[in-house]
Protein backbone atom coordinates (compact mmCIF):
# COMPACT_ATOMS: atom_id res chain seq x y z
CA UNK A 1 0.00 0.00 0.00
CA UNK A 2 1.15 3.15 -0.77
CA UNK A 3 2.58 5.34 2.35
CA UNK A 4 0.67 8.96 3.07
CA UNK A 5 2.57 12.16 3.83
CA UNK A 6 1.20 15.37 5.27
CA UNK A 7 3.31 18.10 3.73
CA UNK A 8 2.80 21.32 5.67
CA UNK A 9 3.80 24.33 3.84
CA UNK A 10 3.82 22.29 0.74
CA UNK A 11 3.18 25.25 -2.00
CA UNK A 12 6.21 26.83 -0.46
CA UNK A 13 9.62 26.50 -2.17
CA UNK A 14 11.30 23.60 -0.81
CA UNK A 15 7.89 22.15 0.08
CA UNK A 16 6.68 22.33 -4.09
CA UNK A 17 9.83 20.63 -4.73
CA UNK A 18 9.44 18.12 -2.22
CA UNK A 19 5.98 17.15 -3.35
CA UNK A 20 7.30 16.73 -6.53
CA UNK A 21 10.09 14.32 -5.32
CA UNK A 22 7.42 12.16 -3.20
CA UNK A 23 4.81 12.09 -6.05
CA UNK A 24 7.49 10.53 -8.19
CA UNK A 25 8.39 8.03 -5.38
CA UNK A 26 4.65 6.80 -5.61
CA UNK A 27 3.83 8.40 -1.83
CA UNK A 28 0.21 9.48 -1.47
CA UNK A 29 0.73 13.70 -0.50
CA UNK A 30 -1.42 15.85 1.17
CA UNK A 31 -0.80 19.17 1.27
CA UNK A 32 -1.84 21.95 4.34
CA UNK A 33 -0.63 25.69 3.63
CA UNK A 34 -2.61 28.63 4.57
CA UNK A 35 -1.02 30.15 1.15
CA UNK A 36 0.49 33.18 3.68
CA UNK A 37 3.43 32.81 1.47
CA UNK A 38 2.51 31.16 -1.44
CA UNK A 39 0.13 30.44 -4.34
CA UNK A 40 -2.75 27.71 -5.03
CA UNK A 41 -1.10 28.19 -8.68
CA UNK A 42 1.59 25.79 -7.77
CA UNK A 43 -0.43 23.09 -7.34
CA UNK A 44 -1.27 22.52 -10.94
CA UNK A 45 2.67 23.22 -11.52
CA UNK A 46 3.02 19.86 -9.26
CA UNK A 47 0.40 17.70 -11.42
CA UNK A 48 1.95 19.48 -14.95
CA UNK A 49 5.45 17.93 -14.10
CA UNK A 50 4.60 14.49 -12.16
CA UNK A 51 1.21 13.76 -14.02
CA UNK A 52 -0.03 12.88 -10.61
CA UNK A 53 -2.52 14.72 -8.04
CA UNK A 54 -2.24 15.56 -4.60
CA UNK A 55 -5.13 16.38 -1.71
CA UNK A 56 -4.85 20.06 -0.86
CA UNK A 57 -6.07 21.90 2.53
CA UNK A 58 -5.82 25.21 2.85
CA UNK A 59 -5.42 25.69 6.52
CA UNK A 60 -3.21 26.66 9.46
CA UNK A 61 -1.15 24.22 11.33
CA UNK A 62 -2.48 26.39 14.89
CA UNK A 63 -5.73 25.39 14.17
CA UNK A 64 -6.20 22.54 16.49
CA UNK A 65 -9.75 21.50 15.25
CA UNK A 66 -8.72 21.32 11.43
CA UNK A 67 -5.57 19.26 12.40
CA UNK A 68 -7.82 16.83 14.15
CA UNK A 69 -10.14 16.57 10.98
CA UNK A 70 -7.18 16.18 8.84
CA UNK A 71 -5.73 13.44 10.62
CA UNK A 72 -9.33 11.60 11.35
CA UNK A 73 -10.36 11.82 7.94
CA UNK A 74 -6.92 10.86 5.83
CA UNK A 75 -4.38 7.84 6.99
CA UNK A 76 -0.76 9.34 7.56
CA UNK A 77 2.08 7.57 7.66
CA UNK A 78 4.40 10.85 8.62
CA UNK A 79 4.81 14.19 8.52
CA UNK A 80 7.06 16.51 6.37
CA UNK A 81 6.40 19.84 8.39
CA UNK A 82 7.90 22.79 6.12
CA UNK A 83 5.23 25.44 7.08
CA UNK A 84 6.97 28.40 9.02
CA UNK A 85 7.97 32.19 8.53
CA UNK A 86 11.56 32.31 7.28
CA UNK A 87 12.73 36.40 6.74
CA UNK A 88 15.18 36.97 8.88
CA UNK A 89 14.78 41.10 9.29
CA UNK A 90 10.94 40.68 10.10
CA UNK A 91 11.54 38.49 12.87
CA UNK A 92 13.10 40.95 14.27
CA UNK A 93 10.38 43.71 14.07
CA UNK A 94 7.33 40.92 14.99
CA UNK A 95 8.79 38.47 17.44
CA UNK A 96 5.54 37.06 18.48
CA UNK A 97 4.47 36.65 15.11
CA UNK A 98 7.16 34.53 14.38
CA UNK A 99 7.10 32.59 17.69
CA UNK A 100 3.60 31.94 17.55
CA UNK A 101 3.63 30.62 14.07
CA UNK A 102 6.77 28.29 14.08
CA UNK A 103 6.89 27.17 17.84
CA UNK A 104 3.44 26.96 18.83
CA UNK A 105 2.92 25.93 15.25
CA UNK A 106 4.82 23.45 15.58
CA UNK A 107 3.67 21.92 19.12
CA UNK A 108 0.10 21.93 17.66
CA UNK A 109 1.45 20.03 14.99
CA UNK A 110 3.35 17.67 17.62
CA UNK A 111 -0.43 17.34 20.06
CA UNK A 112 -2.44 16.41 17.08
CA UNK A 113 0.12 13.56 16.14
CA UNK A 114 0.71 12.18 19.52
CA UNK A 115 -3.31 12.30 19.58
CA UNK A 116 -3.33 10.43 16.27
CA UNK A 117 -0.38 7.99 17.15
CA UNK A 118 1.93 9.39 14.19
CA UNK A 119 5.38 9.77 14.99
CA UNK A 120 7.36 9.81 12.56
CA UNK A 121 8.26 13.62 11.52
CA UNK A 122 11.15 15.47 9.33
CA UNK A 123 11.97 19.18 10.87
CA UNK A 124 12.89 22.07 8.08
CA UNK A 125 15.91 23.22 10.45
CA UNK A 126 18.86 25.72 9.49
CA UNK A 127 22.49 26.07 9.32
CA UNK A 128 21.37 29.07 11.49
CA UNK A 129 21.36 26.67 14.48
CA UNK A 130 25.28 26.55 14.59
CA UNK A 131 25.76 30.28 15.43
CA UNK A 132 27.88 32.67 14.05
CA UNK A 133 31.63 31.50 15.53
CA UNK A 134 32.51 28.14 14.76
CA UNK A 135 34.70 27.44 11.44
CA UNK A 136 33.29 25.71 8.64
CA UNK A 137 32.76 23.16 8.28
CA UNK A 138 30.09 22.58 10.34
CA UNK A 139 29.36 18.89 11.53
CA UNK A 140 26.32 17.84 13.40
CA UNK A 141 28.05 17.14 16.88
CA UNK A 142 28.98 20.76 17.29
CA UNK A 143 26.89 22.12 19.73
CA UNK A 144 24.44 24.71 18.75
CA UNK A 145 24.98 28.26 19.85
CA UNK A 146 21.96 31.49 20.12
CA UNK A 147 21.01 32.67 17.02
CA UNK A 148 21.17 36.34 16.53
CA UNK A 149 17.80 36.65 15.28
CA UNK A 150 14.35 35.40 16.22
CA UNK A 151 13.81 33.32 12.80
CA UNK A 152 17.04 31.35 14.22
CA UNK A 153 16.00 31.35 17.65
CA UNK A 154 12.35 29.81 16.57
CA UNK A 155 14.46 27.17 14.74
CA UNK A 156 16.40 26.31 17.38
CA UNK A 157 13.26 26.28 20.22
CA UNK A 158 11.86 23.78 17.61
CA UNK A 159 15.20 21.49 17.67
CA UNK A 160 14.95 21.37 21.28
CA UNK A 161 11.61 20.97 21.68
CA UNK A 162 11.65 17.92 19.31
CA UNK A 163 14.51 16.64 21.40
CA UNK A 164 12.85 16.68 24.89
CA UNK A 165 9.37 15.49 23.52
CA UNK A 166 11.06 12.37 21.75
CA UNK A 167 13.06 11.87 25.46
CA UNK A 168 9.61 11.42 27.08
CA UNK A 169 7.75 9.04 24.16
CA UNK A 170 8.99 6.25 22.04
CA UNK A 171 6.39 7.16 19.38
CA UNK A 172 8.47 9.79 18.22
CA UNK A 173 11.01 9.58 15.43
CA UNK A 174 12.16 12.66 14.00
CA UNK A 175 14.86 13.76 11.38
CA UNK A 176 16.00 17.26 12.15
CA UNK A 177 17.33 18.81 8.71
CA UNK A 178 19.43 21.86 8.93
CA UNK A 179 19.68 23.09 5.31
CA UNK A 180 21.96 25.13 4.05
CA UNK A 181 21.06 27.54 1.29
CA UNK A 182 18.71 26.02 -0.86
CA UNK A 183 18.52 28.01 -4.63
CA UNK A 184 17.72 26.77 -7.89
CA UNK A 185 14.73 25.74 -9.61
CA UNK A 186 12.89 22.70 -11.09
CA UNK A 187 14.04 21.75 -14.35
CA UNK A 188 11.06 22.09 -15.80
CA UNK A 189 10.82 26.23 -14.88
CA UNK A 190 7.45 25.59 -13.82
CA UNK A 191 7.74 25.82 -9.95
CA UNK A 192 10.49 28.20 -8.13
CA UNK A 193 11.27 30.67 -5.26
CA UNK A 194 8.63 33.81 -5.60
CA UNK A 195 9.75 35.96 -2.79
CA UNK A 196 7.04 38.90 -1.73
CA UNK A 197 8.53 42.29 -2.06
CA UNK A 198 12.40 43.07 -2.21
CA UNK A 199 14.25 39.71 -1.82
CA UNK A 200 16.66 39.32 0.61
CA UNK A 201 18.42 36.66 -0.18
CA UNK A 202 21.08 36.66 -3.10
CA UNK A 203 19.80 34.50 -5.41
CA UNK A 204 15.93 35.71 -6.02
CA UNK A 205 18.09 39.34 -6.13
CA UNK A 206 20.38 38.08 -8.49
CA UNK A 207 17.50 37.16 -11.08
CA UNK A 208 15.49 40.22 -10.35
CA UNK A 209 18.95 42.20 -11.49
CA UNK A 210 19.09 40.27 -13.93
CA UNK A 211 15.42 40.63 -15.32
CA UNK A 212 15.64 44.87 -15.24
CA UNK A 213 13.40 44.48 -12.09
CA UNK A 214 16.07 45.63 -9.16
CA UNK A 215 18.67 48.18 -10.88
CA UNK A 216 22.27 47.00 -9.31
CA UNK A 217 22.95 44.00 -6.83
CA UNK A 218 24.56 44.96 -3.93
CA UNK A 219 27.06 42.92 -2.76
CA UNK A 220 27.53 42.87 1.32
CA UNK A 221 31.51 43.01 2.12
CA UNK A 222 34.43 43.05 -0.24
CA UNK A 223 36.84 42.47 2.83
CA UNK A 224 35.68 39.50 4.78
CA UNK A 225 38.81 36.77 5.23
CA UNK A 226 38.30 34.94 2.48
CA UNK A 227 39.91 34.07 -1.54
CA UNK A 228 37.95 37.21 -3.21
CA UNK A 229 36.72 39.13 -0.14
CA UNK A 230 32.65 38.26 -0.24
CA UNK A 231 31.29 35.81 1.86
CA UNK A 232 31.53 32.19 1.12
CA UNK A 233 28.15 29.65 1.06
CA UNK A 234 26.89 26.41 0.95
CA UNK A 235 24.75 26.80 -2.03
CA UNK A 236 22.22 23.25 -2.21
CA UNK A 237 19.83 23.13 -5.63
CA UNK A 238 16.38 23.14 -4.01
CA UNK A 239 15.52 19.39 -6.09
CA UNK A 240 18.80 17.71 -4.30
CA UNK A 241 17.17 19.35 -0.85
CA UNK A 242 13.86 18.09 -1.90
CA UNK A 243 15.52 14.40 -2.44
CA UNK A 244 16.88 14.61 0.92
CA UNK A 245 13.78 14.36 2.36
CA UNK A 246 12.59 11.39 0.91
CA UNK A 247 15.78 9.68 2.26
CA UNK A 248 15.42 11.07 5.43
CA UNK A 249 11.70 9.49 5.59
CA UNK A 250 12.93 6.44 4.24
CA UNK A 251 15.47 6.37 6.83
CA UNK A 252 12.83 7.09 9.72
CA UNK A 253 10.71 4.07 8.19
CA UNK A 254 13.75 1.80 8.21
CA UNK A 255 15.81 2.76 11.58
CA UNK A 256 13.22 4.49 13.82
CA UNK A 257 15.51 6.80 15.14
CA UNK A 258 14.46 8.78 18.08
CA UNK A 259 16.46 11.99 16.81
CA UNK A 260 18.54 12.24 13.69
CA UNK A 261 20.28 15.28 13.03
CA UNK A 262 21.36 15.67 9.36
CA UNK A 263 23.08 18.60 7.68
CA UNK A 264 21.68 19.16 4.36
CA UNK A 265 24.17 20.86 1.97
CA UNK A 266 26.45 19.97 -0.73
CA UNK A 267 29.86 20.41 1.35
CA UNK A 268 31.64 22.56 -0.83
CA UNK A 269 31.41 26.76 -0.03
CA UNK A 270 31.01 29.43 -3.10
CA UNK A 271 31.60 32.63 -2.73
CA UNK A 272 29.32 35.45 -3.86
CA UNK A 273 31.13 36.84 -6.47
CA UNK A 274 32.00 33.48 -7.74
CA UNK A 275 28.14 33.04 -7.71
CA UNK A 276 27.82 36.25 -9.52
CA UNK A 277 30.18 35.33 -12.00
CA UNK A 278 28.90 32.13 -12.70
CA UNK A 279 25.56 33.08 -12.99
CA UNK A 280 26.83 35.79 -16.11
CA UNK A 281 28.51 32.60 -17.78
CA UNK A 282 26.14 29.96 -17.55
CA UNK A 283 23.42 32.40 -19.05
CA UNK A 284 25.55 34.30 -20.77
CA UNK A 285 24.47 37.83 -19.88
CA UNK A 286 25.92 40.78 -17.75
CA UNK A 287 24.40 41.67 -14.20
CA UNK A 288 24.39 45.13 -12.72
CA UNK A 289 26.73 44.71 -9.30
CA UNK A 290 28.52 47.37 -6.89
CA UNK A 291 30.55 45.96 -3.31
CA UNK A 292 28.73 47.60 -0.54
CA UNK A 293 29.70 47.37 3.57
CA UNK A 294 29.12 44.20 5.08
CA UNK A 295 25.31 43.24 6.48
CA UNK A 296 25.07 43.01 9.83
CA UNK A 297 24.63 39.71 11.05
CA UNK A 298 26.32 38.19 8.30
CA UNK A 299 29.06 35.41 8.93
CA UNK A 300 32.65 35.16 6.72
CA UNK A 301 32.39 31.67 5.69
CA UNK A 302 29.41 29.04 6.16
CA UNK A 303 29.22 25.36 4.62
CA UNK A 304 28.77 21.84 5.97
CA UNK A 305 30.23 18.89 6.64
CA UNK A 306 28.06 16.77 4.32
CA UNK A 307 29.35 13.32 5.66
CA UNK A 308 26.40 12.07 7.77
CA UNK A 309 23.67 12.74 5.96
CA UNK A 310 25.89 10.44 3.16
CA UNK A 311 26.69 8.00 5.34
CA UNK A 312 23.54 7.43 7.49
CA UNK A 313 20.58 8.29 4.92
CA UNK A 314 22.74 7.86 1.92
CA UNK A 315 22.39 11.27 0.57
CA UNK A 316 24.97 13.04 -1.95
CA UNK A 317 23.52 16.31 -3.89
CA UNK A 318 23.81 16.11 -7.39
CA UNK A 319 23.28 19.42 -9.01
CA UNK A 320 26.21 21.42 -9.29
CA UNK A 321 26.32 25.39 -9.12
CA UNK A 322 26.06 25.70 -12.83
CA UNK A 323 23.08 23.79 -12.73
CA UNK A 324 21.49 25.50 -10.38
CA UNK A 325 21.76 29.02 -11.50
CA UNK A 326 20.85 27.76 -14.85
CA UNK A 327 17.61 26.32 -13.30
CA UNK A 328 17.09 29.26 -11.17
CA UNK A 329 17.47 31.58 -14.43
CA UNK A 330 15.07 29.47 -16.53
CA UNK A 331 12.30 29.61 -13.77
CA UNK A 332 12.80 33.37 -13.24
CA UNK A 333 12.82 34.41 -16.91
CA UNK A 334 10.24 31.88 -17.81
CA UNK A 335 8.28 33.29 -14.82
CA UNK A 336 8.92 37.10 -14.45
CA UNK A 337 6.47 37.02 -12.22
CA UNK A 338 6.30 35.08 -10.27
CA UNK A 339 3.29 32.86 -9.89
CA UNK A 340 1.24 36.21 -10.13
P1 LIG B 1 8.24 29.32 1.98
O1 LIG B 1 7.79 30.54 2.68
O2 LIG B 1 8.32 29.34 0.50
O3 LIG B 1 7.32 28.08 2.40
C1 LIG B 1 6.70 27.99 3.66
C2 LIG B 1 5.23 27.65 3.41
O4 LIG B 1 4.57 27.52 4.67
C3 LIG B 1 4.47 28.71 2.61
O5 LIG B 1 3.77 28.10 1.57
C4 LIG B 1 3.51 29.33 3.63
O6 LIG B 1 2.31 29.76 3.02
C5 LIG B 1 3.31 28.18 4.59
N1 LIG B 1 2.96 28.57 5.96
C6 LIG B 1 3.58 29.48 6.74
N2 LIG B 1 3.00 29.51 7.96
C7 LIG B 1 2.01 28.58 7.95
C8 LIG B 1 1.06 28.16 8.90
N3 LIG B 1 1.00 28.69 10.11
N4 LIG B 1 0.17 27.18 8.55
C9 LIG B 1 0.21 26.64 7.31
N5 LIG B 1 1.08 27.02 6.36
C10 LIG B 1 1.97 27.98 6.68
O7 LIG B 1 9.66 28.91 2.62
P2 LIG B 1 10.70 27.80 2.14
O8 LIG B 1 11.93 28.51 1.68
O9 LIG B 1 10.05 26.80 1.29
O10 LIG B 1 11.06 27.17 3.55
C11 LIG B 1 10.40 26.02 4.05
C12 LIG B 1 10.91 25.73 5.44
O11 LIG B 1 12.34 25.57 5.40
C13 LIG B 1 10.65 26.87 6.44
O12 LIG B 1 10.32 26.29 7.69
C14 LIG B 1 11.98 27.58 6.51
O13 LIG B 1 12.15 28.22 7.73
C15 LIG B 1 12.96 26.43 6.35
N6 LIG B 1 14.26 26.83 5.83
C16 LIG B 1 14.32 27.56 4.68
C17 LIG B 1 15.57 27.95 4.19
C18 LIG B 1 15.68 28.78 2.94
O14 LIG B 1 16.74 29.39 2.72
N7 LIG B 1 14.66 28.85 2.09
C19 LIG B 1 16.75 27.58 4.87
C20 LIG B 1 16.63 26.83 6.04
C21 LIG B 1 15.37 26.45 6.51
C1 LIG C 1 24.03 34.68 1.10
C2 LIG C 1 25.26 35.55 0.87
C3 LIG C 1 25.09 37.74 1.85
C4 LIG C 1 21.87 39.24 -0.67
C5 LIG C 1 19.84 33.11 5.07
C6 LIG C 1 19.35 32.91 6.47
C7 LIG C 1 19.49 31.46 6.87
C8 LIG C 1 18.82 30.55 5.84
C9 LIG C 1 19.22 30.86 4.44
C10 LIG C 1 16.60 30.03 6.53
C11 LIG C 1 25.68 36.36 2.11
C12 LIG C 1 25.18 37.83 0.35
C13 LIG C 1 22.84 38.44 -0.10
C14 LIG C 1 22.30 40.37 -1.42
C15 LIG C 1 24.58 39.81 -0.99
N1 LIG C 1 17.40 30.70 5.85
N2 LIG C 1 24.17 38.71 -0.25
N3 LIG C 1 23.63 40.58 -1.55
O1 LIG C 1 22.35 34.97 4.88
O2 LIG C 1 23.53 32.87 4.11
O3 LIG C 1 21.22 32.73 4.97
O4 LIG C 1 19.07 32.27 4.17
O5 LIG C 1 16.85 29.25 7.42
O6 LIG C 1 18.94 31.33 8.13
O7 LIG C 1 20.11 33.73 7.33
O8 LIG C 1 21.59 33.76 2.77
O9 LIG C 1 21.00 34.45 0.50
O10 LIG C 1 20.70 36.10 2.38
O11 LIG C 1 23.01 35.50 1.66
O12 LIG C 1 25.78 40.06 -1.13
O13 LIG C 1 21.47 41.14 -1.96
O14 LIG C 1 24.95 36.52 -0.12
O15 LIG C 1 25.82 38.79 2.45
O16 LIG C 1 27.09 36.42 2.11
P1 LIG C 1 22.26 33.65 4.25
P2 LIG C 1 21.47 34.97 1.80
Amino acid sequence: MKQSILVTGGAGFIGSHCCVELLDHNFNVIVLDNLSNSSIKVLDRIKKITGKELHFIQGDIRDKVLLDQVFTQHHIDAVIHFAGLKAVGESMQVPLTYFDNNISGSITLLQAMQQHRIGHLVFSSSATVYGENYPSPLHEDLPTAQPTNNYGYSKLAVEQILQATAKANDLWSFALLRYFNPIGAHQSGLIGEDPNGIPNNLLPYVTQTAMGKREVLSIYGHDYPTQDGTGVRDFIHVVDLAHAHVKALQYLFTHKPSVGIWNIGTGTGYSVLEVVKRFEQVNQLKLNYQFVERRAGDVAVCFADANKAKQDLGFVAEHNLDDMLRDVWHWQSQNPDGYA
